[in-house]
């Protein structure tokens, strides 16, 4: 078997240098493309109730009994809080051009507003970026990954329309304080996943069950607290710090599962639930949701009795507003999803809902699911998703923020790295043949950290964390080193597996 291997691998070989077929190519990256890993706070800090840190809505969550698939909670997670030191040094040993990682707003404003700013909590953010700068990594900053401090939970968090102005307090704290070192902003991570999933169903934190309504009303208010702290810093920062600001969205793509057009137009509209509904209102020419969702939503809201839609309008001046508010697209993809209306039944979802919205069956076709299903490995829906963005929003500079896979644990990770290489792969197709402006890439996720709901059992780590060590020991995975030799290389080499060695931090 192993001879026969050999031999077929040599026919290839020669067959590829004759016919130049892609076969095993070897794919030099674009110049320029830097490469990084991400975390976020809630999921790495740990720190729950350090120095003068409030409770954020995932601290609250987390220690109801039953919310958290594995019964763990945030207290402590990765103790980066304590330990980012070492986390700085995983870092330094993969080479990254950037480190993305995102502020704790409780633990920065320990009351929610800007009345009171913890010097313990900014503190902290302002040595971690000191820190990566000295080690030549370029901090990419998100101000909000889900941590809602608690108080403003209270008073209705995403639902009150007033969370634009605490969120703008909130950004314009973090501009004065980190803006001069911080070149690359994000203002939101994944609206859709903190929305949909904490405002529409019982998944995520706040825990809102309010279907199809109050998450649609999250939505607006998001997109404009969104646009106010973009606004904030193109009017009163740019200019002195040079920096860029954005919003990420979840582009994983979605498809007809089908050829048939109602398959086709279920599609393209599941994609604009997905991810237009955050990305049309900024990067389209237009501005507004798209209209798809529009007449959807409307339409049923009027056959469920509902006077006005429950899709709360944008007003002309709102729309102008949001519209053209990101210097790039922040694009996190983890796989595609098929849609299909055959064996859909009215009354499978509860009504009203997001779900119930779109209508449709979905599935992952016959691809091999992955052990957390949703980063099941289909690596041209990548390219599909970028090919997306650059179609119907006038080709915008892509910062690619999280791309990964999760299993539930092992270090010798192929794969993983099998995930990685196809996902590249693909990436360099859709820039190099289909023209996409795509500036960065960022693996999901430097270590094992606190997985939402799924709690401390789903792992995406490059680096093992072992939570029952009181140092919370990290240990490199196979696709570490794999990951520190890709960036090395600079290029993607379809047949390089590294040699498992221990590495610990
Ligand atoms: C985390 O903190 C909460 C609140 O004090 C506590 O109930 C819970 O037991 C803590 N979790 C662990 C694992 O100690």
């Amino acid at each position: 078997m192993r001879v026969l291997c050999h031999i077929l691998a040599a026919y290839l070989a020669v067959t590829w240098v004759t016919a130049n077929s892609p076969v095993a190519e070897m794919r030099k990256l674009p110049e320029g493309l830097k490469l990084g890993v991400a975390t976020a706070s809630f999921q790495i800090e740990g720190g729950w109730n350090a120095a003068d840190k409030s409770l954020s809505i995932w601290d609250t969550y987390s220690h109801i009994p039953g919310k958290i698939k594995d019964g763990t909670d945030g207290n402590d997670t990765c103790k980066s809080y304590e330990f980012y030191q070492r986390d700085i040094q995983m870092l330094k040993f993969l080479g990254v051009d950037f480190y993305r990682f995102s502020i704790s707003w409780p633990r920065v404003l320990p009351t929610g507003f800007a009345n009171k700013i913890s010097e313990d909590g900014i503190g902290y953010y302002s040595r971690l970026v000191d820190e990566l700068l000295a080690n030549g990594i370029e901090p990419v900053v998100t101000m909000f990954h889900w941590d809602l401090p608690q108080s403003l939970q209270d008073l209705g968090g995403w639902a009150n329309p007033l969370i634009a102005d605490w969120f703008e307090d909130y950004a314009r704290v973090l501009y004065d304080a980190l803006g001069d070192r911080v070149k690359t902003w994000i203002t939101l991570n994944e609206p859709k996943q903190m929305i949909i999933f904490g405002y529409g169903m019982e998944r995520f934190a706040p825990n809102i069950v309010s279907p199809g309504i109050g998450d649609y009303i999250a939505v607006k208010n998001a997109l404009l607290a969104h646009a106010r702290a973009w606004h904030l810093y193109d009017k009163e920062y740019r200019e002195k710090q040079k920096g860029t600001c954005g919003i990420t969205i979840a582009t994983d793509f979605r498809e007809g599962l089908s050829d048939t057009p109602e398959d086709v137009e279920l599609g393209h509209l599941a994609m604009d639930f997905e991810a237009g509904f955050y990305s049309h209102p900024i990067f389209s020419s237009t501005g507004g949701f798209p209209e798809r969702m529009i007449k959807r939503i409307a339409e049923k809201s009027a056959e469920q009795g509902f006077p006005r839609s429950r899709l709360p309008e944008l007003s002309q001046k709102e729309i102008d507003y949001i519209k053209g508010t990101s210097d790039f697209y922040g694009f996190n993809h983890y796989s595609t999803k098929f849609y299909t209306a055959d064996g859909y039944k009215k009354g499978m979802y509860s009504i009203p809902s997001y779900d119930d919205d779109i209508g449709a069956v979905t599935n992952y076709k016959d691809y091999t699911p992955a052990p957390t299903i949703h980063t099941t490995k289909i690596p041209n829906g990548i390219r599909k998703a970028l090919n997306w963005v650059k179609d119907n929003y006038n080709n915008p500079t892509v910062l690619i923020t999280e791309n990964g896979y999760g299993t539930f644990g092992g270090n010798n990770d192929i794969d993983r790295i099998d995930y990685y290489k196809a996902y590249l792969d693909a990436i360099l197709d859709a820039i190099e043949l289909d023209g996409c402006k795509v500036a960065t890439y960022t693996a999901w996720s430097l270590m094992d950290n606190f997985e939402w709901d799924s709690g401390l059992g789903a792992k995406f780590g490059l680096f093992e964390v072992d939570f029952d060590d009181d140092q919370r020991t990290r240990k490199a995975r196979l696709s570490a080193l794999w990951y520190k030799n890709f960036i090395a290389q600079r290029s993607l080499d379809p047949e390089y597996m590294p040699e498992f060695e221990e590495k610990w931090f």
